[in-house]
């Protein structure tokens, strides 16, 4: 940190202790934030400490709107304020209501299983969600033996090598922008460059980069993946954030970005002045209309029952 972001973390953690706030982080945020986060997690980390948490009487969620959304989902009880207003994942966006609307009508013997990454009106209408941590276990706890799924194309290809239900992705090419920067070209020069490394990968990546990876996990379970492995070389197939975290965190191995600009603009529009500012003001406050933030609360307290926490 710089002496400026210094001055700046300081007066946040004196803020923050006077407001009895949490600061929870995603492990994609900038890593001056993440040094001073009280939490950095995957997004299933995330909403769980979110549930649990019940001292704090602020939650500062330095993620993106969806993370926030599900926070105030199972935490209607708590104020909820996001640093950056417009943080929104694009891949969220691929999937309006009315698609899942139309699944529906169409398929109408399929169970609908939608990633936390999508808009809450959406969420509203499935029948469960999922994180990419625990979206193969979500799908094998269901009894219907089709699953529409979405938004994110590359999670429901994985999810399909994983169980013997029909898996239907809507919509057919839903993407995350910054995981499709990744190529298989990348991941072979990688490894002809590291030949001991271990390549690990985000199930968000494209199915020809999951098929040559050696490890296929959320943000957290790569995290906790290289502590437990004896290698001591990893090339990483997400966004940098994480691999900023495992040097800070795990010095002593190499973290080895399978290419160094993928980057989530969303994730990086929190800072640690508007930090400072949301835990000042209060604001802005992440909210739903009643109706939507009932049916979605119940489609994601569903995934933390399947998944028992
Ligand atoms: P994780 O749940 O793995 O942290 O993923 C969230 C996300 O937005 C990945 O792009
Ligand atoms: Fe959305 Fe991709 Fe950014 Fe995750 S990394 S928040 S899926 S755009």
């Amino acid at each position: 940190m710089n002496k400026q972001q210094k001055e700046l973390a300081e007066k946040i953690l004196k803020l923050k202790n006077e407001k009895r706030a949490l600061l929870l982080a995603h492990n994609y945020q900038r890593p001056e934030i993440q040094e001073i986060a009280d939490y950095v997690a995957d997004s299933i980390g995330l909403c769980r400490r979110a549930q649990q948490e019940k001292n704090a009487e602020l939650l500062v969620f330095s993620t993106v709107n969806f993370m926030a959304e599900s926070a105030v989902m199972l935490n209607p009880d708590k104020k909820v304020v996001i640093p950056a207003k417009n943080a929104f994942c694009p891949m969220a966006a691929m999937l309006p209501a009315e698609k899942v609307k139309l699944a529906k009508k169409k398929y109408p013997d399929a169970a609908v299983v939608l990633y936390v990454n999508t808009l809450a009106e959406a969420k509203a209408m499935c029948d469960v969600c999922c994180t990419s941590s625990n979206a193969v276990q979500v799908v094998n706890s269901l009894d219907e033996e089709r699953v529409i799924f979405g938004p994110d194309s590359n999670l429901a290809w994985y999810v399909q090598q994983h169980t013997d239900k029909e898996i239907i992705p809507i919509p057919q090419r839903g993407f995350c922008y910054v995981h499709k920067l990744f190529s298989e070209g990348d991941i072979l020069l990688a490894r002809e460059q590291h030949p001991d490394a271990e390549v690990l990968a985000h199930p968000e990546c494209k199915p020809e980069v999951q098929c040559i990876a050696d490890f296929i996990g959320s943000t957290s379970q790569m995290y906790h993946h290289t502590i437990e492995s004896p290698k001591k070389e990893f090339v990483i197939a997400t966004e940098t954030g994480l691999i900023d975290r495992m040097k800070r965190e795990q010095p002593g191995k190499e973290y080895i970005p399978a290419y160094s600009e993928a980057i989530c603009s969303a994730m990086k529009l929190n800072t640690l002045e508007k930090i400072y500012l949301a835990l000042k003001n209060e604001e802005p406050t992440v909210t739903l209309p009643k109706p939507i933030m009932k049916k979605a609360r119940k489609a994601v307290e569903r995934m933390t029952e399947i998944t028992g926490r």
